[in-house]
């Protein structure tokens, strides 16, 4: 196996390019691919100042190196959200990351800062809990990317996480969430603007990034998410993928050429409020009585969910595991 550019040994092969690559060409390769996706989806431009929403995981640590590669004045932003010895490990693996580097770093640990933690807010709200964490984590990108003017919040969903969730989405034809899956956001009624610059890479090809970056990972996926129906998803694009190299990356790009916009509702109603679509009524948005962010009722989602787990009798991990 040969490296398609400089014809020595290669160490990776990328099937859907029909390409192998040595370590040096493989590094250039990645960063290519993600210069060309920020410039492709108008997401940054030099000079931008970038918040990189980081999890411990390879994808946020290759997309926060990549994005330094490049030159641009970048910032790490951590939420602890209190799932037991998983977050304690991936805190530490973003702190070691952002000292080894030399990088600042934002951490907002729900426990300290708004007394509760995922599964708590599970137990009381009774909805698996990558509902109330998706949830807290939107609101502290949010309002931590407002606090520090930055240009957009950057997180680390690559190819394979966009394929599994157009194929979610497809399956079960939820078009209002159809709309809204672009790899770019633009900041609109007090929301920032939102890129995910790794969706021209495999989830293999972020992997093999920072193991040749020296890039120390967590491997482990969040307890919570077993059972989490994506999981099925990817590796149903998996088999598809094994037998027809190309197949993931032909299904999201042509969704976002041919099809996205048949869905967005965005773009004939500017006032479409995205994070609270599914489950708010109006589309008009006013500030949160309570904290200030957009939303389309009284008091947003995150409030809501402030007032019912905010100092409710811690819940185990443990016991919520067994539950979903
Ligand atoms: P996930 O939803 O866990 O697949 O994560 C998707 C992206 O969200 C990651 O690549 C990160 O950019 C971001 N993210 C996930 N968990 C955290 C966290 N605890 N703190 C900050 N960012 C996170
Ligand atoms: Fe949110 Fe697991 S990462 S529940
Ligand atoms: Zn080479
Ligand atoms: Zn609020």
């Amino acid at each position: 196996m040969k490296c398609k550019v400089c014809k020595g040994p290669a160490l990776i092969d990328v099937r859907r390019h029909n390409a192998n690559f040595c370590s040096d060409h493989f590094i250039r390769y990645c960063r290519e691919q993600v210069s060309k996706t920020l410039k492709e989806f108008d997401m940054a431009e030099p000079g931008d100042r970038l918040l990189v929403a980081v999890s411990g995981g390879k994808d946020s640590f290759a997309v926060w190196d990549i994005l330094e590669s490049l030159g641009f004045d970048t910032n790490g932003l951590y939420v602890g959200l209190g799932i037991g010895e998983y977050s304690d490990t991936s805190g530490q693996y973003v702190r070691d990351f952002a000292t080894g580097r030399n990088l600042p770093l934002t951490e907002i640990d729900l426990r300290s800062t708004y007394d509760y933690d995922v599964p708590t807010a599970s137990a009381v709200t009774r909805r698996v809990p990558c509902s109330a964490c998706g949830l807290s984590k939107r609101h502290v990108f949010d309002k931590e990317c407002r606090k520090g003017n930055f240009d957009a919040i950057v997180t680390g969903h690559n190819l394979d996480d966009e394929a599994a969730v157009l194929y979610g989405n497809v399956l079960r034809w939820q078009t209002d969430y159809l709309g809204r899956q672009r790899p770019m956001l633009p900041a609109l009624n007090g929301f920032p603007k939102k890129i995910k610059p790794l969706v021209r890479l495999s989830e293999r090809e972020t992997a093999a990034y920072c193991v040749l970056r020296g890039i120390d990972y967590l491997v482990e996926e969040c307890p919570m998410a077993a059972g989490n129906k994506h999981l099925s998803y990817k590796a149903a694009l998996n088999l598809i993928e094994e037998e027809s190299p190309g197949s993931k990356q032909a299904f999201y790009f042509g969704f976002l050429r041919d099809a996205v916009d048949r869905f967005d509702l965005t773009t004939s109603d500017p006032n479409q409020d995205r994070s609270d679509v599914a489950t708010e009524d109006s589309p008009i948005l006013s500030p949160c009585i309570e904290c200030g962010s957009p939303t389309n009722v009284e008091t947003c989602s995150f409030c809501r969910l402030l007032r019912r787990a905010s100092g409710a009798k811690p819940v185990p991990v443990e016991l919520i595991r067994k539950k979903y």
